[in-house]
């Protein structure tokens, strides 16, 4: 098991190895803003639903792009970089990199994510077979909430994630990428009974974020 400082310290080492690799020094605050972002909506989320340890949490959801820069490099689905390079060091942390990407840990046939397992047939049926063999949990389900929830500015919500998606891509988003998304929100609202934005409100959530990303345009 990772502490916070532990794993922390594995994210400075992904830095200084992305800066080594020519990785522009000045852009690494948009991973760091991400991750740090996802492991902070996590922690806050599971203080208010009993039976969650927030402390674990965030060390899993802080971890769970550990191999994201990695992936074009390696040609290899990044969940699965993540969970080999974790498993011995934090279960928690591992089972957080395999899971993230599939919502409701429900994932589609090879056909239609082939792309994001550079076509590696035995990857993707590793992921299958995870799945299937442990059934899935809150803190599955509340980290693929929360990694909706940052970017690479911070906290925002899922409809600035989608605004956003939309205006970078120039599409709006698939319904079927949102909407098991927004199941999940609905699912972490009735959790703590109220509105999971609540818990974050103007300091966490940027209230300019719309005319901050028209900006960067
Ligand atoms: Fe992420």
């Amino acid at each position: 098991m990772l502490t916070k400082t532990e794993a922390k310290s594995l994210i400075d080492q992904l830095r200084d190895k992305e800066i080594s690799l020519g990785r522009v020094p000045d852009t690494w605050y948009t991973y760091e803003n991400h991750v740090l972002g996802v492991a902070k909506v996590a922690q806050t989320i599971a203080q208010k639903i009993e039976g969650l340890n927030p402390e674990r949490i965030y060390v899993a959801a802080m971890l769970h792009d550990i191999s994201r820069t990695e992936e074009e490099r390696e040609k290899r689905f990044h969940g699965i970089l993540g969970y080999e390079k974790l498993i011995d060091l934090d279960a928690d942390a591992a089972r957080s990199a395999i899971t993230h990407m599939f919502p409701w840990n429900i994932i589609p046939p090879f056909e239609s994510c082939s792309k994001m397992f550079f076509g590696n047939k035995a990857d993707y049926d590793f992921v299958a077979a995870f799945l299937k063999n442990n059934p899935r949990t809150d803190v599955d389900l509340l980290i693929q909430l929360s990694d909706t929830m940052a970017n690479k500015d911070g906290i925002v919500t899922l409809e600035q994630r989608a605004q956003e998606y939309a205006q970078r891509f120039n599409i709006s988003i698939p319904k079927e990428m949102i909407e098991p998304r927004y199941k999940l929100k609905a699912y972490f609202d009735d959790k703590i009974g109220g509105n999971v934005y609540d818990l974050f409100k103007a300091k966490d959530i940027d209230v300019n974020y719309q005319s901050k990303v028209q900006k960067e345009r």
